[in-house]
Formats: C-alpha cells, structure tokens, sequence
C-alpha cells in the first residue's frame, strides 16, 4: 500500500491526537504519534490538507500544525465566536465557517485571508465546497441553505428550508448534496436543487460521510453507523460501531475497499473495511485506539510516499482553476475591497483588513 495514514481526532480535552497507521493484511494499529495542544477550549472541527492540520474551537481560534514539520504554525484570528466547519479545498485553500456567521476563505500559501463572507444572519453550522472548487453551500441557524459562487465571493442562490439545519455535504461527483436536520436527511440533485428523497435516522445526526456517490453513512447519538442508499432513500446497512455515541465519521478509498474510520465518546477511533461492491456487507473492523478522550471531530490525514512534500510551500499548491481565480482576484481585493466581499458595511469592522487576520505564534 502506497499510502501513509494518520489519524487525527480532537476532544473536550483541547487537544488534538495523531495516531499513525500500520497496516498488515486484517490487523491494523494505530500508534501515537502526536499531540498539539494549542486551544484553551474544546475543538470543534478539524480538517486535513497534504501538508496542515487544521483546528477549529470554542476559543474561537483555528490552529495550524504542520505535518511536514511536524510542529504548530500558529493560529488565524479572525472570527468572533466559537470555529464550527473546517473544509480544505485541494491543498491551496481552507474555508471557515463560525457563529459569527463569517464564512472565510484562507490561502494556505501565507495563510492569508482571501475573503471574508458574511454568509447567515446567526451561525454557520456547516459548509461544503463542490468538487470543482466553483461553489459552496453553508447552512446556518437563520434557516437558510445558501449556495456561493468561489469565484466572485457572492451570493449565488438562497433557499428557505424552514428549519436550522447543522449539516451540508456534496457527494464526490457533486451531482447531489444533503442537509441534515437534528434526525432527517433531505438528498437534493443539483440540477434542478429540489429534494429527491428524505431518509430519517432513529436519533440525532451528528456526522455523515459519502462513502461513494450513491452510498452515505450516517453516525448520531447511537452507537450504531447506518448507511443510507441515496438513489432510494434506504437504509441499505448497519452495523455497532461504539460503546456509546458515535460523534465523527470520515472516510476514504484505498486501493481496492472503503476505510471508514468513526470516533465516538467513548474515546475509541476504530477503523472498518468495506466492500463497495453490489451487495454491501457488514464492514470489517480493523483495528481500534482508546485516545482515553471525549473525541468531538475526526478526519484521516494522507501522504502518497511517492509524493513528497515540497520544502516551498507555493511549490505545493497546484494550478487549479479556482486557485488562478482567487489569487486573481485577491489582487482586486487590495483595489477595491467592496466589489468582492459580501458584507454588512453598516457594522464597523472590528478587525484589521491588513493583515488577513492572521497571527503567527512562534513556539
Ligand atoms: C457504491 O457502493 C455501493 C455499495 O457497495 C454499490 O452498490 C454502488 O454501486 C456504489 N456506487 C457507485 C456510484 O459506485
Ligand atoms: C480507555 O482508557 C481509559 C483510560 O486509561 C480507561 O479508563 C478505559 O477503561 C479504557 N476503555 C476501555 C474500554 O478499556
Ligand atoms: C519548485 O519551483 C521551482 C521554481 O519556482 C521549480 O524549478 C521546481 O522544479 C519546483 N519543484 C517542484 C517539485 O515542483
């Protein structure tokens, strides 16, 4: 296997754990291999780029660990209120949500601030970059799903769903997105962004992950880890993942299987193989870690060994579409603020424009 994993959770207890995957045929471990304490609350997302770690928390900072290095790269200062949703796209940018209500995008080459949205009156609770980094969706507690367009930083559509929805998530192939609501998932197709079917988990929702574009699976406040056909609208299979309640779910495609990876309250990460093939059979459980934590949010970090990372960070980054648009238009953005960010200008700006908001913190 030409991938080196890790598995990156953070808890309660404000700290984030990486644990190292070894892998051999049925039996996998995971070894300890770093803490980063750098909150002073507990965290409440956490994503993973080639290079960072990132964390968001109650103490409404984002922290960077360089995985490269192997140290802290400091902390974004920039939302007032507690770090809901962290979403990489590719390695050349993150985006943030918090209950500010603030949707920010961040280059990861200064980790500067490209733009600052104010995207919902009230919180952000989640958001989803489309796989062609030219949309996202965020959803927040003013009852309102809203579709943005990366490129030009506005609003592109806005949808009353009545209620507070807490999740979004597009499939890989971004053809269908869900929101979740406490219990319900609504499955919209993006053609013609109506709801395509409605499933309905025994208890909250607290994470979902697309294994594949048809197959999702859906974690609450049970122990058990559901998967929903989203073609149908059907639980097609589930399994006891924990002892008690599952709080993260992440997943990713190996060579020939799926690894879904759940962490739960019980301070257990455990890691399950399936088979995604026609007839979904019970995952497989591969291996397990007590972190001895109350984990809160889960991702799995990955290196391809033949792709080194390099020193220079803007070597790193790729060439994609949207990271052309946005350093384009961040040029434009020192020109003529205005055009770019949709903001209320009626509030004064408590932050420093200049420096993106960013903060080092040198250890
Ligand atoms: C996803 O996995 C399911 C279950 O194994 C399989 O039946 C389905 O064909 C897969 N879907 C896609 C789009 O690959
Ligand atoms: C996990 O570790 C903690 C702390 O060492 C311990 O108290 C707990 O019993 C362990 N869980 C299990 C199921 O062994
Ligand atoms: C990094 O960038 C330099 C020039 O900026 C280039 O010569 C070199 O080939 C690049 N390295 C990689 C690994 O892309």
């Amino acid at each position: 296997m030409a991938a080196v994993l890790e598995l990156i959770a953070g808890s309660y207890e404000q700290i984030t754990f990486g644990y190292r995957v070894q892998t051999a045929e049925n039996e996998w471990t995971a070894k300890a291999d770093f803490t980063h304490h750098a909150h002073t609350a507990s965290i409440s997302a956490v994503a993973a780029s080639e290079r960072f770690v990132v964390t968001g928390s109650k103490d409404e900072t984002i922290q960077l660990y360089d995985m490269k290095k192997r140290t802290d790269h400091g902390a974004l200062l920039h939302h007032d209120g507690t770090i809901t949703c962290l979403e990489f796209y590719g390695n050349s940018h993150l985006l943030s949500g918090g209950e500010d209500g603030l949707l920010c995008v961040w280059s990861t080459k200064k980790w500067e601030c490209l733009k600052t949205i104010r995207a919902h009156k009230g919180h952000v609770t989640s958001l989803s970059v489309h796989p062609s980094g030219k949309l996202a969706l965020s959803v927040g507690t003013d009852k309102t799903l809203r579709t943005w367009n990366l490129i030009n930083g506005r609003s592109a559509f806005i949808k009353n769903i009545k209620q507070n929805a807490h999740i979004v998530r597009w499939s890989p192939d971004g053809d269908r997105y869900v929101v979740v609501v406490n219990d319900k998932v609504d499955i919209y197709k993006l053609e013609t962004a109506s709801i395509t079917g409605t499933i309905t988990n025994p208890k909250r929702i607290s994470s979902v992950k697309f294994l594949n574009n048809s197959v999702l699976a859906v974690a609450g406040d049970d122990e058990t880890v559901r998967f929903c056909d989203v073609g149908n609208a059907k639980w097609v299979c589930e399994f006891r993942a924990h002892e008690t309640r599952v709080k993260a779910v992440d997943s990713l495609i190996l060579d020939d299987f799926c690894l879904l990876v759940t962490a739960s309250n019980d301070g257990y990460i455990k890691m399950w193989k399936i088979h995604l093939k026609e007839e979904l059979e019970s995952p497989i459980l591969l291996g397990e870690v007590n972190t001895t934590a109350r984990l809160t949010c889960l991702s799995v970090w990955r290196l391809s060994s033949l792709q080194q990372i390099s020193d220079d960070p803007s070597n790193a980054t790729t060439s994609e579409e949207l990271a052309q648009e946005l350093d384009k238009k961040k040029k434009r953005v020192r020109e003529t603020t205005e055009e770019v960010i949709v903001e209320d200008e009626s509030k004064p700006k408590k932050k420093k424009k200049k420096d993106g908001g960013k903060k080092t913190v040198k250890k």
